[in-house]
């Protein structure tokens, strides 16, 4: 049949409209006039692969990737880079519209610093072939667990394809095997990178099926330190279970450190094998000087709650124009790595708690000017906001990396009584649907 695409859908498929019924369109780009085949049909929606485009969007652009199309990763690239800013703004109006019945004006996207080799943490599920038992590594195609074998990707620094291609062609000299997931055999089944934009310093996380670790993978390990002068520091993980989780929660390091340092702003961070940190620096960069100079230029020696803290980056960022920060984060490494964060940068009026942010929010007693909620994508609970509410003396700053779990907490926000004083979008994950926005909502 033959549609034009009118919208982007919030996951990046191209939205027609056809007898009513709504179709989401693989690879469409708004403006395409194309055939297209259905692959699947419900009540309310139907999905759609295109078969021929009749008349191209002025949007569509070269790829500057020749895997664009089979790997899984970067859904936008062949649409021009002004117009992905703009249709990120577009999927965040429609989400606050109609997940949140929210009506206000959002700001115009904040763009990338840099749009190539911005993604500083890299994991790549491991395989091998059948017969010649070759090592494959690189991104699942689209909706598969099919590896598509990546030597160079231009959304990461050049390193970590040098890196990863020496695993790839070394591991089985070490005796090292690539993992077979049917089978759940074989030894090696992620390799993961932490790059560090500021100090190109470089953390090797191999990720295996096993329960210790043995000798050819020590080995293996220390070949990989020797052979880079800006690896500083390579561990094994041992994760033998049957599960989707890259990294549990066992790493050992084998050669040289156990993290790598990191700069945002003006401050230094460390970053471990299982840190939460923000993959795009330059771009987070952007997010983290806009709270701060939020809270600088709307209070005088505020007390911050920064929740969902990860390693403490935002509490860390903003602590010089604050009276004092407390951080909640569940994960204990990141909070061990936060407090050692705080000892480099010389951070005295930092406080960090290591528990669930619901259960510290019903116990707190203290009240904070502002409140950071900077939650996973599945957003916060309706207890979590209703503390949330209760601790704020006036504003709540929600990150948010997920526009619809947004969009329903801040319609909860709104009919609790909170007017939004704005939304601002900012690209973190070039070329990829997903979004970053930071909302600001005040309290009377
Ligand atoms: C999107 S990250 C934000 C991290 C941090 N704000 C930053 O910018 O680097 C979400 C963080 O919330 C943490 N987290 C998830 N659920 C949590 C919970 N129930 N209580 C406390 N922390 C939680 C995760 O471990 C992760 O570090």
């Amino acid at each position: 049949m033959l549609v034009r695409i009118e919208k982007l859908s919030n996951l990046g498929y191209g939205i027609a409209k056809h007898d009513g019924m709504v179709v989401f369109v693989e690879g469409g780009c708004p403006g395409d006039l194309a055939e297209i085949k259905i692959t699947k049909k419900t009540k309310n929606y139907a999905n759609a692969v295109i078969e021929k485009i009749i008349e191209p969007s002025m949007h569509r652009v070269e790829t500057f990737c020749k895997m664009q199309k089979v790997c899984g990763a970067c859904q936008l690239q062949f649409i021009d880079y002004n117009y992905q800013l703009e249709l990120k703004k577009q999927i965040t109006v429609d989400a606050l519209k109609t997940i949140g019945g929210i009506d206000c004006k959002v700001n115009d996207t904040i763009p990338g610093p840099e749009i190539k080799n911005y993604r500083h943490k890299v994991q790549y599920p491991v395989s091998e072939t059948k017969v010649s038992k070759r090592i494959l590594a690189g991104y699942y195609k689209a909706k598969t667990h099919e590896i598509v074998n990546i030597k160079y990707c231009p959304i990461q620094p050049e390193i970590c394809d040098k890196i990863i291609d020496f695993v790839r062609c070394n591991a089985l000299k070490y005796g090292v095997s690539g993992y077979d997931e049917k089978r759940h055999s074989g030894d090696l089944k992620h390799i993961v990178i932490r790059n560090s934009a500021a100090f190109d310093e470089n953390l090797v996380i191999l990720a295996v099926n096993s329960e210790k670790v043995s000798d050819n993978l020590k080995n293996f390990c220390r070949a990989i330190f020797d052979e880079f002068d800006k690896v500083f520091g390579v561990c094994i993980n041992l994760n033998p279970k049957r599960t989707n989780v890259i990294l549990s929660d066992k790493t050992i390091c084998i050669a040289g450190k156990e993290y790598i340092k990191e700069k945002l702003l003006d401050k230094t961070f460390i970053i471990g094998a299982n840190t939460f940190f923000q993959v795009n620096p330059k771009s987070a960069e952007n997010i983290f000087s806009y709270v701060r100079d939020y809270i600088s230029n709307n209070f005088q020696s505020p007390a911050v709650l920064d929740a969902y803290a990860g390693i403490t980056a935002f509490g860390i960022c903003i602590s010089d124009v604050c009276e004092s920060v407390v951080s909640v984060e569940e994960n204990e490494q990141s909070c061990k790595l936060a407090a050692e964060c705080l000892e480099i940068n010389k951070i005295k009026n930092v406080e960090i708690n290591n528990m669930d942010a619901g259960e510290f929010f019903a116990k707190e007693k203290r009240k904070f000017d502002a409140v950071i909620l900077d939650p996973p994508r599945k957003g916060c609970t309706k207890d979590s906001l209703d503390n949330a509410m209760r601790l704020c003396k006036g504003k709540i700053i929600y990150v948010s990396c997920n526009p619809a779990t947004l969009a329903r907490d801040l319609k909860y926000l709104v009919e609790k009584g909170g007017k939004i004083l704005s939304v601002q979008p900012f690209d973190m994950f070039c070329h990829t649907y997903h979004i970053e926005n930071v909302a600001i909502v005040a309290f009377a």
